[in-house]
């Protein structure tokens, strides 16, 4: 069980600052943002940021593409220091193709998939993939409300990856808290990203603490099945 905070909900002002924090606190991987104002309704952070985030980061990048047309800047996030890149089944027709190009320029490729798209969508790409991103908010901002109904598309994601051989990681990303992580590992998650539940809390070691005990319980649960 990893977790990835994501410094979407962090102090943009002092951003090596609250990651240095975060991975002192175990941090497995930075989640990164990334978002274009056209895929969704929000603009968040681009090249140089990831650029500057890999100088500072003790732990890998997991940057998470939310843009139109992400074939256009693979390369480039890679070349930034992205160290595992993920991009969307909605945002691209040649998902074969880029995930093959993000494997080939030496990361871990990964593909995130919003609540209302089928899981079917992965059925050919599944294994090829490192990590599978299971949206359970409709991406676009932090500190969203958590979908109920993705605890059940994580059970049903966890079976067909099993079926299908893929050994990628299951992340669930959005409106994860310590109040959630323990069901949400124990349901099929291996990657916890939290943002808000992690920057805006009044003590971010605390919480990151909180979060590791409870998905740990989770993974217990998971092993005694
Ligand atoms: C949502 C982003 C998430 C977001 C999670 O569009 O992909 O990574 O930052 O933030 P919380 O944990 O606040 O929902
Ligand atoms: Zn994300």
């Amino acid at each position: 069980m990893r977790l990835a905070p994501s410094v979407l909900s962090a102090d943009f002002a002092a951003l090596g600052e609250d990651v240095r924090k975060v991975a002192a606190a175990g941090a497995d991987w930075i989640h990164v943002d990334v978002m274009d104002g056209r895929f969704v309704p929000n603009i968040s952070i681009g090249l140089p940021v990831v650029a500057a985030l890999k100088r500072v980061s003790p732990v890998p990048l997991d940057v998470h593409l939310m843009i139109v047309e992400p074939e256009r800047y693979v390369d480039q996030f890679v070349e930034a220091g992205a160290a595992s890149l993920s991009v969307h089944v909605e945002a691209t027709d040649h998902l074969h193709r880029l995930v093959h190009r993000i494997r080939q320029l030496g990361a871990r490729p990964g593909v995130a998939i919003n609540p209302a798209t089928s899981l079917d969508t992965l059925a050919e790409i599944a294994p090829d993939l490192d990590i599978v991103i299971l949206m359970s908010v409709n991406p676009g901002f932090g500190g969203q409300a958590f979908i109920e109904r993705s605890y059940d598309r994580l059970r049903r994601l966890r079976d067909f990856l099993d079926r299908a051989g893929s050994q990628a990681l299951i992340t669930v990303d959005g409106g994860v808290d310590p109040g959630r992580a323990e069901a949400v590992v124990a349901a099929g998650g291996d990657v916890l990203v939290a943002g808000a539940a992690v920057f805006a809390a009044a003590d971010p070691a605390a919480a990151m603490a909180d979060l590791r005990a409870a998905g740990t319980r989770g993974w217990q649960a998971r092993g005694a099945r």
